[in-house]
């Protein structure tokens, strides 16, 4: 068995909950407001296409609000692997070895490959890359509260990828297969990736916690900071989550946020016993007759606070992404002029 299965690290197979076959239109319209009878029609065939498991592509026919929804979570989440370069980011010059520094670079890179495709799937449904930009640099747009707190330590950094990308994998798994073409595509990649992500961070971690006393307390100081905002990342209680119940019916959310939440931590504690760290909550424990952990309660004030924009490290990371996004300005323009140009040479060959 590999330490992989002995831990129940994720996989790209996880299941669906059972329900997963069932239409989704119990209960629910698509969209509320009366229609066109010629829209009826388009409707009625995206609903039909929504609840036989069929995708959307770009150039199909579908309700504004499917648009709009997606748009929202997609920049959103575009934001967030944006956003979530800067954390690790700050290491990269610090890491303990070449090897640890090789990693640490790949991953870093690898968000902002994340970033630019989730992008590029938001674009095909009308919204420009530098509306979705311009939102996120004025403060307008939301991305995940995770990202709006400091990494201390070099235990950080194997901290975030165990369980923050523990948490983002098993949030997006579902989002695979996602009923919009473009973005269940561009899931299957990121995924792949960070499944490598996670497992480095666990590697980092196992390592250290095979080290001195100071290097396992590093290790369980990063756990107690990053274990309830981890939990926190999978958005609020699904009573108090707005765009659950549309986000289902769109086939975009295909799992709960307090389900996914549950799934998390019941494949951590396992994961946490072999590392040799204590999950800080006294409240954590497994309960047979549901058959699975029970848990603490999250604080869910200082969850809105940091979404709200009130966060330890939100004004530093937007301020951080403006200034990159200032001083990339000449590239951008260089690219611009040098397309110009071959634009002219082809012109002037074609003439
Ligand atoms: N951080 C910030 N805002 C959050 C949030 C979080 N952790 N969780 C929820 N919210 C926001 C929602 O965006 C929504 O705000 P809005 O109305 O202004 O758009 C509001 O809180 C209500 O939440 P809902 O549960 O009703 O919203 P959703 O149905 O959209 O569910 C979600 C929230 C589960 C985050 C969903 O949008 C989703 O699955 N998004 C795609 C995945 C994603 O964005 N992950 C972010 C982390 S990416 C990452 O970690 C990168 C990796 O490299 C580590």
């Amino acid at each position: 068995m590999t330490q992989a299965q002995e831990t129940g690290m994720y996989t790209q197979s996880m299941d669906l909950p059972d329900d997963a076959a069932e239409p989704r239109s119990a209960g629910l319209k698509a969209v509320p407001q009366a229609l066109h009878p010629s829209e009826a029609e388009l409707q009625a065939q995206f609903d039909t296409r929504i609840d036989a498991d069929g995708k959307i592509e770009p150039r199909d026919w579908m309700p504004e609000a499917y648009r709009k929804t997606l748009v929202r979570q997609i920049s959103q989440h575009a934001h967030s692997e944006i956003v979530g370069m800067l954390p690790e980011g700050n290491w990269i010059s610090r890491a303990p070895s070449l090897k640890r520094k090789a990693i640490l670079i790949a991953k870093v890179q690898d968000e902002g490959g994340h970033g630019l495709y989730l992008y590029s799937a938001a674009e095909t449904l009308g919204t420009s890359r530098d509306q979705m930009l311009d939102a996120l640099h004025t403060g307008r747009a939301k991305y995940s509260s995770i990202f709006n707190y400091p990494t201390l330590t070099w235990a950080d950094v194997g901290v975030i990828g165990w369980l923050v990308d523990g948490a983002a994998i098993m949030n997006q798994i579902p989002l695979c297969r996602c009923s919009y073409g473009p973005y269940a595509r561009a899931m299957i990649r990121v995924c792949k990736e960070e499944s490598f992500h996670q497992r480095q961070g666990y590697e980092a971690l196992l390592v250290m916690m095979q080290g001195t006393a100071e290097q396992k307390a590093m290790v369980q100081d990063a756990v107690n900071r990053w274990w309830w905002k981890c939990l926190a990342m999978f958005g609020p209680p699904d009573a108090d989550s707005p765009h659950s119940a549309q986000g289902k019916r769109f086939g975009i959310k295909r799992i709960g946020n307090d389900e996914l939440r549950q799934k998390f931590i019941d494949a951590t504690v396992p994961q946490a016993q072999v590392l040799g760290v204590t999950l800080p909550d006294p409240e954590l424990k497994w309960n047979e007759e549901r058959q699975h952990h029970d848990h603490g309660e999250i604080d869910w004030d200082e969850f809105w606070a940091t979404v709200n924009g009130n966060g330890p490290c939100n004004k530093e990371r937007l301020a951080t992404r403006v200034k990159a996004w200032n001083d990339g300005q000449w590239v951008r323009d260089a690219a611009l002029a040098h397309a110009r140009k071959q634009q002219h040479r082809a012109l002037k060959e074609a003439a």
